[in-house]
């Protein structure tokens, strides 16, 4: 069956993405598109027979809010426009006129494009749109986005865009909504929380220039019945890297839509004559197996179609910063590094303090070359130790900003962001360089690039450690907020540029912790750095919300002191490597001050990590109870490879309370599994069939006290 077939007496088109359809409906008129299922699969003349609800009661009722999939400004329209205009006369009015369709089926999936005209009673004016829509057999998310274009030949008028969104997600009328997202702030990132969806508009903001620790671009929506394996859940999420807008309607009439776009309110975008504007691509995802199942069809999603390198294995890597913080020096580095291989680490990251005049956050900032005092013969002797232990050699940058003590700033105070008659507001003691300007991206783009080619730097970690302030362009004008959104494409240019110029190298986004993790910098990074948070314990939960959109491969999490720097609670060696292991593992720890039992048992545990890192990085993962209960655990199964393992952890002591048996979905109910802790003998494995594993359960009791868990491997007979 083709991906995009359409049914033309009733003008229904049905999209199937992986197992899901996405049914429109082209009204005879030309006028509207709507969708009209968005689920399991239907066939071309199953979605044929789809009656519509009815539209508006009432005289106060334009019905159409939350059903259309590009409403506009215009006619009787109240709900959220996700094109928005404004008409050189100051109108804002559209009349969407649907002109023509194209289906195009490629390599990377099939693609609907709905073209439409702004269509006045004299004739056609000066503004079109494309609707695009990709799918594909191997996923069930639905793409898409909209390009919008100022038709006016040269010498006509600019026109001002107020919201450019790639359209509306709709949802089936239910009697009850439910929103699931995540909230946090620095060092407090991915917090799931889940609440009725209030009547009218529900916004999920950045006014930040970055995505944000506060929010993260995507929403779950369900009827108010699902759980983590079962039920109905729609999930939509924005691939932006800049300020975004995420904006839910529930109606009175029962309807909820979901507008998500780049920028936030207030900022413009101009399209002068003969020129376009691509929109942000969003993404959504249906699942009938509850927000377990969303999950996994968007790790699927970013590991097949978003990520340059999904493929890959992530290496276990060192981190220097919580060792040495800023008092970063070649001796320092070489022991610690030293170290990091005879614990099986494989890529060694030496952090901040390495350049400029760098002793703390006061200054140094903008001048990328290494710090004469520390480094007097450069970074190469580093890094051809780091790569003579067997090592890939990482560096920490930041190259969107600027400590107004450096030369850089000295040289070009104007380049930052900044309004002139306004008091500069500096965060960290940094300011933000405005990569919106092509001459800043272009000495960013040569400055990288030189010192990944000088020093054999296999991985950057790309960190952002400020929100914006005085954000607006120096050129002013309509559009000078435009930067809000302008700065992160030129961020995204010169990453693609340096990813060109060096297909080897990897990369980590970092915005102190995890404020910048969206889809739209995955396409062009490797992992993350999830939080600076590096406590286990308060770790699970960042993971727990985190993993709710992201896969295991792409969220690095590392093992560090106890007690730990940020919150001093002391966790045992062995828990604080299992919570890392859950995702990308990583070391961060001060390794000169471990002892000879933990350097031993970290190297144990590092073994074990690359034993069953194929699983836990390109596995299906199932979450098992929430963190901080007893049966907090997640599962990754591997099907292909026949392998499983279950990460399993305890705050608490055990109590009174025998612990739930934790049944484990995702296995093959008809074989035998053997399922053994790492460096058991084989004689004491147990052999257990997949059906009592998922029906009965696995017994699940840790041992008395607090911080146990353990990791269980799984193998199919
Ligand atoms: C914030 C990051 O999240 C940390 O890991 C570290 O790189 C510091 N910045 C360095 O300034």
């Amino acid at each position: 069956m083709s991906m995009i077939e359409m049914d033309q007496a009733t003008g229904t088109v049905v999209l199937q993405a992986g197992r899901t359809s996405y049914v429109l409906r082209l009204d005879g008129t030309g006028s509207t598109v709507r969708q009209i299922h968005w689920g399991p699969a239907l066939s071309v003349a199953e979605a044929a027979t789809l009656v519509e609800p009815e539209d508006g009661r009432d005289s106060f009722d334009g019905g159409t809010d939350a059903r259309e999939e590009m409403p506009v400004e215009g006619g009787l329209r109240y709900g959220v426009p996700a094109l928005e205009v404004r008409h050189p006369d100051g109108t804002s009015s559209l009349e969407p006129l649907l002109t023509g369709r194209g289906i195009q089926h490629g390599p990377d999936g099939s693609r609907l494009v709905l073209h439409f005209v702004d269509a006045g009673p004299e004739g056609t004016r000066d503004l079109a749109w494309d609707l695009h829509y990709r799918v594909r057999r191997d996923s069930d998310v639905v793409e898409r986005w909209a390009v919008v274009r100022n038709t006016a030949a040269g010498g006509g008028r600019p026109l001002t865009l107020l919201r450019h969104a790639g359209g509306q997600w709709t949802l089936p009328t239910r009697a009850g909504y439910r929103l699931s997202s995540v909230h946090g702030a620095w060092s407090e990132e991915f917090q799931l929380a889940g609440q009725p969806l209030a009547y009218g508009e529900t916004t999920l903001t950045s006014r930040r220039g970055h995505t944000g620790h506060q929010s993260n671009p995507w929403v779950m929506l369900d009827a108010g019945d699902a759980t983590e394996d079962h039920g109905e859940v729609w999930s939509v999420a924005l691939a932006a890297g800049g300020s975004w807008r995420t904006t839910v309607l529930r109606t009175p009439a029962g309807h909820c839509g979901v507008v998500s776009g780049a920028g936030h309110e207030g900022v413009e975008a101009v399209l002068e004559p003969g020129e376009e504007l691509t929109t942000a691509v969003t993404a959504g995802v249906w699942s009938g197996t509850g927000f377990g199942g969303a999950s996994r069809a968007w790790h699927t999603y970013v590991r097949r179609h978003v990520l340059p390198a999904g493929g890959e294995l992530r290496p276990v890597l060192y981190n220097s910063w919580e060792a040495t913080t800023f008092d970063v020096t070649e001796a320092g580095q070489r022991e610690l590094a030293d170290r990091a291989a005879a614990l099986g680490v494989e890529l060694f990251v030496v952090d901040d303090g390495w350049f400029g005049r760098r002793d703390d956050d006061r200054a140094g900032l903008g001048d990328w070359h290494p710090h004469p005092g520390r480094f007097p013969d450069g970074l190469r002797p580093l890094a051809d130790h780091v790569h003579g232990l067997g090592m890939a050699f990482g560096l920490w940058v930041e190259p969107e900003m600027v400590n107004p003590d450096s030369d850089l700033f000295r040289a070009h105070p104007d380049w930052v962001l900044h309004h002139p008659d306004r008091r500069p507001s500096p965060q960290r003691h940094q300011l933000v360089l405005d990569f919106s300007r092509p001459e800043v991206t272009e000495w960013a783009f040569g400055w990288l690039d030189r010192t990944v080619r000088d020093n054999g730097v296999d991985f950057l970690k790309w960190d952002f450690n400020r929100s914006f302030s005085e954000a607006a362009r120096r050129t002013g004008g309509t559009a000078a907020r435009a930067v809000h959104t302008e700065h992160a494409a030129g961020f995204h240019r010169v990453l693609d540029r340096l990813r060109a110029a060096h297909p080897r190298l990897r990369v980590e986004s970092c915005a102190g912790g995890g404020g910048r993790v969206d889809l739209a910098v995955l396409a062009r990074t490797d992992q993350v750095w999830t939080s600076d948070n590096t406590d286990a314990v308060d770790r699970l939960t960042i993971q727990h919300g985190a993993s709710q959109l992201y896969p295991a491969s792409v969220l690095g999490a590392w093992v560090t002191d106890s007690p730990n720097p940020l919150t001093g609670r002391r966790v045992p060696l062995r828990f604080r490597f299992h919570a890392a292991m859950a995702g990308v593992l990583g070391i961060g720890g001060d390794l000169t001050s471990w002892t000879a039992e933990e350097l031993a048992e970290a190297a144990a545990l590092v073994s074990v990590y690359k034993d069953v890192r194929p699983v836990v990085q390109h596995g299906e993962q199932y979450r098992l109870g929430p963190p901080g209960g007893h049966g907090h655990a997640v599962l990754h199964v591997h099907e292909a490879a026949g392998e499983a393992v279950l990460l399993q952890w305890r705050v608490g002591g055990r109590g009174r309370r025998a612990a739930e048996p934790l049944r484990l979905p995702g296995l093959v109910e008809d074989a035998d599994y053997r399922v053994f802790e790492p460096g058991e003998p084989p004689e004491a494995a147990r052999v257990v069939p997949g059906r009592v594993l998922a029906v009965h359960g696995l017994a699940a009791e840790l041992p008395q006290g607090e911080y146990r868990s353990r990791l269980l491997r799984l193998r199919r007979l």
